[in-house]
């Protein structure tokens, strides 16, 4: 196996746990390079930063693609370009085939905004404050064929305050995704996290 390990992030808009996974490979000397960083969408503002930091970026524009599955064929031949140990979703707004999910069976995460089995799909903030719960968060898990239902690696939670708003809540959530994003991948490249029968297991360091 190769020493350092190649991660590919796939975007579609900010880019912020992107930033977040970038920065911490840098700071923390991961054994990993961000090998590339792939958007659906061209005007994705995280493209920029990748491009200045001179991680090679590539845009798969899934309107150019009839179904689905033309789509992820194609996205899967970009991704494999760069020979990746790990599959990171941040912030990736497609649903994905099941073939191109099980593609990367226990090498692809994904981060989610609220403490998972709640609130899958769109708009979780919006869902946490209807549902009126007290507590809220972040997940990463791998990714399964049943969208945002994998098993979990990292959870954290916040507070829902009587006052928040969507814009609010998120912001808060979205400050611990940038604390546990990296700590799940981290272990990932450090060969620390693994699936065994479904359940996630993390050794300890060695
Ligand atoms: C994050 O909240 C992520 O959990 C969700 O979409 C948002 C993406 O933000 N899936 P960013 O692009 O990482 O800034």
């Amino acid at each position: 196996m190769r020493a350092m390990k190649n991660i590919v992030i796939l975007i579609s808009g900010r880019g912020s746990n992107m930033e977040a996974i970038v920065h911490a490979a840098q700071s923390e000397q991961w054994p990993a390079k961000i090998a590339a960083v792939i958007s659906n969408r061209a005007d994705a503002p995280g493209l920029r930063f990748a491009a200045k930091q001179g991680i090679p970026t590539n845009v798969v524009t899934h309107q150019d693609y009839p179904t689905r599955d033309t789509f992820d064929a194609a996205l899967q031949a970009t991704i494999d370009q760069y020979q990746p140990d790990l599959v990171a979703l941040a912030g990736f707004m497609r649903i994905l085939t099941s073939a191109f999910v099980e593609h990367y069976s226990g090498r692809m995460l994904n981060i989610h905004p609220s403490l998972l089995p709640s609130f899958p799909g769109l708009a979780t903030h919006r869902q946490a404050l209807a549902a009126g719960v007290r507590v809220h968060g972040a997940t990463v898990h791998f990714v399964t064929p049943t969208l945002d239902h994998g098993p979990i690696v990292e959870q954290a939670a916040v507070p829902v305050l009587s006052n928040d708003t969507e814009d609010t809540l998120s912001q808060r959530v979205l400050a611990q995704e940038h604390i546990i994003y990296p700590r799940a991948i981290r272990l990932f490249v450090e060969g620390r996290l693994t699936l065994e029968n479904g359940m996630v297991r993390v050794l300890d360091p060695a």
